[in-house]
């Protein structure tokens, strides 16, 4: 049971509440590599509270910075991006990736104002379709590592992206819910007589009906791992299907793949109240194209998106469901698994009310991330232990894998989807899938 001071520690992120700054001891996907071009328009990024401007300089390196002017305070955002630097309209104040001052026209020549000034500045990295932010303190900057979903450079990754109104910690749990994927995706997650998980331009077939999976978790020194069990279609007597899903705390989860591309979710806090949600394909040249998975998740800007990545479905206009669809046999009455969830965890209010939940077997998934973020934020918070996921465990991001599959009634689940070094670090050897 949670209380309420421990479900504000896992939802408060800004300024200097505990998780966000456990958060920021991460790289931050800041924004999409494709939202800035070479001395082109500059993008609003909102992270953890901080209002910030993204641009990308004529040396083609992003500069991620205050969205305010240190002069006098208007935003940058409508600055002239040009010659290596973003200039301020108001008095041409012009500013460089790292925060330096460059030019400062509206002084005299021999005023030595612009090196006693910066702007907050912070350090990026580009990786996999997005530019990573270095937020934490400067002096514990790791080395950057390969994403889960983008082990190799040549990885393909196609990325959905989406601003919700809520709390990143209700949008975190819907990642580690396969229990609700047969019932409110069950219009786009269709049960069907195959071997294995598979994708459609249209929608996923799987070969369970089973909407009551038994779950089990286990801890990794990265998150946990855990199996959705469910009675596979055919040779139920003798089969279990798996669905493993792959937390890597504090922000990435990884969904079990289908047999077109690997499939993944990012969770990056704008505020306590808004979240960047990020869905990634991914996987090699027959993943889907970026444009297909937008119009797949009915998350596509100009159509289903503002310009800022928020919904057109809102709360407010009961997210357009449509109640004849409904009656004529689609289940939500809303297209697109992203804006089914999205309705869900909207619904819920900014942040959820965990001391009301009323939990069954299969929110232990659920029930395992808020008992190892409350303790994992309560011993950064104290100094005992640093932040989750920062320490050396021998296993690289870039080999951690979420998997699914029919397999013997007598397997051990642990076994499949770990690579050899996880498998050393959890010490069990690995065995290949019946
Ligand atoms: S307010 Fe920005 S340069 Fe003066
Ligand atoms: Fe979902």
């Amino acid at each position: 049971m949670i209380t309420e001071e421990e479900n504000r520690l896992i939802c408060e992120v800004e300024g200097p509440a505990p998780m966000g700054q456990l958060m920021r001891r991460h790289w931050i996907p800041a924004l999409m590599s494709e939202e800035i071009e070479t001395d082109g328009k500059p993008v609003r990024v909102r992270l953890f509270g901080e209002d910030l401007v993204a641009f990308r300089d004529s040396n083609g390196d992003v500069g991620l910075i205050d969205e305010f002017c240190p002069h006098r305070g208007p935003s940058l955002y409508f600055g002239r991006n040009e010659n290596c630097g973003l200039r301020c309209l108001y008095h041409g104040w012009k500013f460089d990736k790292d925060g330096n001052i460059t030019e400062m026209p509206s002084e005299p020549p021999e005023s030595q104002m612009k090196e006693r000034i910066k702007i907050k500045a912070y350090s990026t990295h580009e990786a996999g379709g997005f530019v990573w932010a270095w937020m934490g303190p400067a002096d514990e900057m790791p080395a950057f590592q390969a994403p889960p979903f983008a082990p190799d450079a040549d990885t393909k990754v196609s990325i959905t992206k989406i601003k919700i109104p809520c709390n990143w910690s209700q949008i975190q749990e819907g990642q580690i819910d396969s229990a609700h994927s047969s019932t409110l995706h069950s219009s786009d997650m269709v049960p069907a007589r195959v071997e294995s998980a598979g994708a459609s331009n249209t929608h996923w077939t799987r070969p369970s009906t089973d909407k009551s999976p038994r779950i089990f978790t286990q801890r990794t020194p990265y998150g946990f791992r855990y199996v959705a069990v469910r009675r596979p279609i055919k040779n139920a007597r003798t089969s279990d299907y798996l669905r493993i899903t792959v937390y890597v705390a504090p922000f990435i989860s990884l969904i079990p793949p289908n047999d077109s591309y690997n499939v993944c979710s990012i969770n990056v806090p704008v505020d306590d109240n808004n979240t960047w949600f990020y869905f990634v394909a991914w996987g090699d040249e027959n993943c889907i194209d970026a444009d297909e998975w937008r119009a797949f998740n009915h998350a596509v800007v100009g159509k289903d998106l503002n310009a800022d990545y928020s919904t057109k479905r809102t709360l407010e206009n009961d997210f357009m469901q449509d109640r004849d669809a409904m009656a004529a046999g689609n289940f939500t009455g809303v297209p697109g698994i992203p804006n089914q969830d999205i309705m869900m965890w909207v619904s819920m209010g900014a942040w959820p009310e965990r001391q009301e939940d009323h939990l069954g077997a299969s929110d232990l998934a659920v029930v395992e991330f808020r008992k190892l973020m409350v303790e994992a934020v309560k011993a950064f918070k104290d100094g005992s232990q640093p932040a989750i996921g920062t320490t050396q465990s021998g296993i690289p991001h870039r080999d951690i894998r979420s998997w699914q599959g029919i397999v013997t009634k007598d397997a051990d689940w642990t076994q499949f989807g770990v690579g050899d070094r996880e498998a050393e670090a959890l010490g069990h050897a690995k065995t290949e899938a019946s």
